[in-house]
């Protein structure tokens, strides 16, 4: 089968499985008190991970499809980093103990325009209400162009042992469409002075299926992405949905490449990227041989949650901040997405939790198959059942559908084992989407992105 007509077969909206079920299925109206005894009832022995979401910028990138507002003041990001904190010590009280954490992940919008001070106060106070041992991972997320001396060093204060800068394209006319001038040099000098504080586990994010973007140009990006010497690069598809990010409807739908345009750029990045030693991971990710997601990938130990792929096998996620997501042995809850309605709560001394689910026994066997398949392309139905004591018998019946994905080259059926082919890692999406059950409604697949 030819790129295009695998492309028209397989070219449809599906979700990037961060969770499952998936946000669009969380039901709103979800009860702050049962988030409370949630978090009441987790075991003690379990650790846990940290998010914490920043959802301000120092610019508004056109692609954005993040949650974030432009804020320049400083008393709004200070009335923030406030609201941060008492979330945190509103968590830790409910729990009721100083419970372990193995890994704390800053994200956003850009979590580096709070003040220096505060990005130490909160993690001062992250530090002091939970147990944090010295090997925890500390993540955060960079724009390379908002990076002063000043939070340099409070990143050091921090203990943030791995940051992930954003660079989407090097090439300054698509820089320009995007509404992000980003020069090399400046990008370099923010990896180096990361490097130069010990902080030396780096990500780069990249995007293709931009304006103007060409096969050459990715390629070129690609490359000179490498001789920052990364660690990992994510290499994400461009997600254009100006039904729900309005600033997105800036960029013209003529300007973008088509589905085909996308496919072979994708497969542009990750020739450069493979050819130089990167192992391919799930959907997105490259790694160094070196690095613990390579090794994690290898050893099958890899994970998926909201910040994509992760070696953090905490399997308790909580969400602090405006539209996080936290996940729990009982279910998902996610934050008030809007920041007044988030501090409203939080000020009032409630939970700031609006729409959350259940889940149910199904829900985790069906988590674990695709899990299981979007981190390590490989799944065996029978053995993920018995591990939770349930049947196959479902999962065998949706698997029938594999069949056409088989006939195209995209998986190997063997026995009770299904393995997703080097052809069919850019459709992985849509081979996890074969056990979703919840798939069907229209509105729910307007709320996802192009599947290449
Ligand atoms: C929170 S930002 C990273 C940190 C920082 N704000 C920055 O942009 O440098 C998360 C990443 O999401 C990706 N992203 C944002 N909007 C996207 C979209 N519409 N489609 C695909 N990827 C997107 C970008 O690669 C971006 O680096
Ligand atoms: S891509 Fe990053 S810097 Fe740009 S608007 Fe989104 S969150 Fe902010």
């Amino acid at each position: 089968m030819n790129d295009a007509d695998l492309i028209a077969r397989y070219d449809g909206r599906v979700p990037r499985y961060t969770s499952y079920p998936t946000a669009p299925n969380f039901q709103a109206g979800f009860p702050q008190a049962r988030y409370g005894e949630w978090l009441a009832a987790l075991p003690e022995e379990v650790a846990l991970s940290l998010y914490l979401h920043v959802p301000f910028c120092d610019r508004l990138c056109l692609y954005c499809g993040c949650n974030t507002t432009v804020v320049r003041l400083d008393a709004p990001r200070r009335s923030y980093a406030k609201l941060l904190i008492a979330e945190l010590e509103m968590v830790a009280a409910r729990i009721g103990r100083r419970q372990r954490v193995s890994h704390v992940h800053w994200g956003g919008g850009t979590p580096t325009t709070l003040p220096a001070d505060c990005l130490v106060e909160i993690m001062a106070a992250a530090r002091r209400l939970f147990d944090l041992h010295d090997d925890a991972e500390v993540a955060i997320e960079i724009d390379p162009t908002s990076l002063d001396a000043g939070r340099l060093q409070a990143l050091r204060e921090m203990g943030v042992n791995r940051a992930s800068l954003g660079v989407q394209d090097l090439d300054e006319r698509v820089q320009d469409a995007i509404g992000r001038r980003q020069s090399y040099e400046i990008t370099k000098h923010c990896a180096d002075s990361l490097r130069g504080l010990g902080i030396d586990s780096l990500n780069l994010d990249l995007i293709y299926g931009l304006p103007l973007q060409t096969e050459e140009s990715v390629a070129l990006t690609a490359e000179k992405a490498l001789g920052l010497a990364p660690d990992r690069i994510a290499v994400f598809g461009y997600a254009h949905v100006p039904w729900m990010k309005k600033h997105q409807s800036l960029i013209k739908d003529e300007t973008l490449p088509g589905a085909l345009e996308r496919f072979h750029q994708r497969a542009a990045i990750d020739r450069v990227l493979t050819d130089a030693g990167f192992t391919a991971i799930g959907l997105d990710h490259y790694a160094h041989p070196d690095d613990a997601m390579a090794k994690a990938a290898g050893e099958e130990a890899l994970h998926r949650s909201f910040q994509g792929y992760t070696t953090d096998g905490a399997p308790v996620l909580l969400g602090i901040g405006a539209s996080s997501i936290g996940t729990l042995p009982q279910g998902y809850v996610q934050n008030q997405p809007s920041v007044p309605a988030y501090a409203k709560a939080i000020n009032a001394g409630e939970f700031a939790t609006v729409r959350g689910i259940a889940t149910t026994p199904e829900d985790e066997l069906r988590r674990a198959v695709i899990e299981q398949i979007m981190c390590h392309l490989s799944v065996d139905l029978d053995s993920v059942a018995a591990g939770l004591g349930q049947s196959a018998d479902a999962l065998h019946r949706n698997a029938e559908a594999l069949a056409r994905f088989a006939a195209d080259g995209l998986v190997v059926r063997d026995g009770t084992r299904i393995r997703v082919t080097e052809a069919g890692r850019p459709f992985v999406r849509n081979v996890a989407a074969v056990f979703d059950a919840y798939l069907d409604t229209a509105s729910t697949q307007l709320k996802h992105a192009q599947a290449v």
